[in-house]
């Protein structure tokens, strides 16, 4: 038997780190995939295999705690930990550690782009696994196991990244609950800076950050929450769309501003970000855990002028579309 299941990238459009220390966030999916072929092998063995991870193709071993690698690159090796941690919960989930798993993963999504390809990838394994070990989970028990994948591989994680992957949507994210809010059609720009950040280095940093001037630290993450209270309500609002992207666009830069304040901007990000006011966008921030990764830009009707701005400037620009659909069982044979 051998199961196919897929997950999605997200963006998060306000409120990422405050979001570690309790805020509320709002992230949507969005139309990049991964894919996870989940199999038996007869070892007891986790065998993984990289097919196309947006980093050159590896193949990796795991048995008995011992790690083999054909090639060590840093950034896949990160990746892969996700992927071993959520074949290793859900084993123990369903209670059959005496079972050799073996995945197959190839993946639209940039690595370290902050667009959550680490969550996208524990998600479509934990669903893959999941099924062929019989576990029937909801989406949302799917999110949760993902949460746990991140908390073990990265020690600290608000669980927002799994589980918009494993829910879908748009939703409103606060402490493991969710809202899932009425899909608004975004006309968006994201633009890849080209160059990652490690969300678990950026974490460690805003915590350092914050443990060394609290009295400044705290209010600007205060308000980062607030700025994601006025986006619920701009977004649950009865105001018709200029409106409600006007309001939006304002609330992105100023939370742009905030994320630059407690030390997660680059100047890649930075000058992609102006590129694409200068070009007619009404808002644009970083999305994600920063320090290289993705911004994204709300720009009605300028999308190809700020996608045009984004590549001048040195990124690359993806026009995405929100996907409604979260973690999903492609195939099974
Ligand atoms: C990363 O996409 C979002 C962060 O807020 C980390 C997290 O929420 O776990 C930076």
């Amino acid at each position: 038997m051998r199961v196919l299941a897929s997950a999605p990238a997200k963006i998060i459009l306000f409120g990422e780190h405050s979001v570690v220390y309790g805020k509320p966030a709002i992230a949507a999916a969005i139309d990049l995939r991964t894919y996870v072929w989940a199999s038996f092998n007869e070892k007891k063995a986790i065998k993984i295999e990289a097919k196309d991870i947006k980093v050159p193709g590896l193949t990796v071993s795991f048995s008995e705690n011992e790690i083999y690698f054909e090639s060590d690159y840093g950034r896949a090796a990160e990746v892969l930990s996700y992927v071993r941690q959520a074949i290793e919960l859900v084993k123990e989930e369903a209670d059959r550690e005496d079972r050799g798993i073996t995945v197959s993963i190839t993946s639209q999504i940039p690595v370290g782009a902050g667009l959550g390809s680490s969550a996208a990838v524990a998600v479509a394994t934990i669903g893959a696994v999941s099924r062929l070990l019989g576990l029937e989970l909801t989406p949302s028990e799917v999110g949760k196991l993902g949460h746990k994948v991140e908390l073990l591989v990265q020690g600290a994680s608000s669980g927002i990244d799994p589980t918009v992957s494993a829910v879908g949507g748009f939703l409103y994210y606060q402490k493991g609950s969710f809202e899932e809010l009425p899909v608004l059609e975004l006309p968006i720009v994201v633009g890849y800076t080209g160059t990652s950040g490690s969300t678990k280095e950026l974490v460690s940093k805003v915590r350092r950050n914050l443990e060394e001037m609290p009295d400044i630290m705290e209010p600007i993450i205060s308000s980062m929450g607030k700025v994601v209270e006025r986006a619920r309500e701009i977004i649950l609002s009865d105001y018709d769309r200029d409106i409600k992207f006007k309001l939006l666009g304002k609330l992105m830069n100023i939370n742009h501003g905030l994320l630059d304040a407690i030390g997660v901007s680059t100047k890649s990000l930075s000058d992609l970000v102006y590129a694409s006011r200068e070009a007619g966008a009404i808002g644009a921030k970083i999305t994600g855990a920063g320090g290289g990764g993705c911004m994204y830009a709300l720009a009605p009707s300028k999308q190809s002028e700020v996608a045009t701005a984004i590549k001048i400037g040195g990124g690359m620009p993806l026009i995405t579309k929100i996907s409604r659909e979260g973690v999903r069982i492609e195939d099974i044979t």
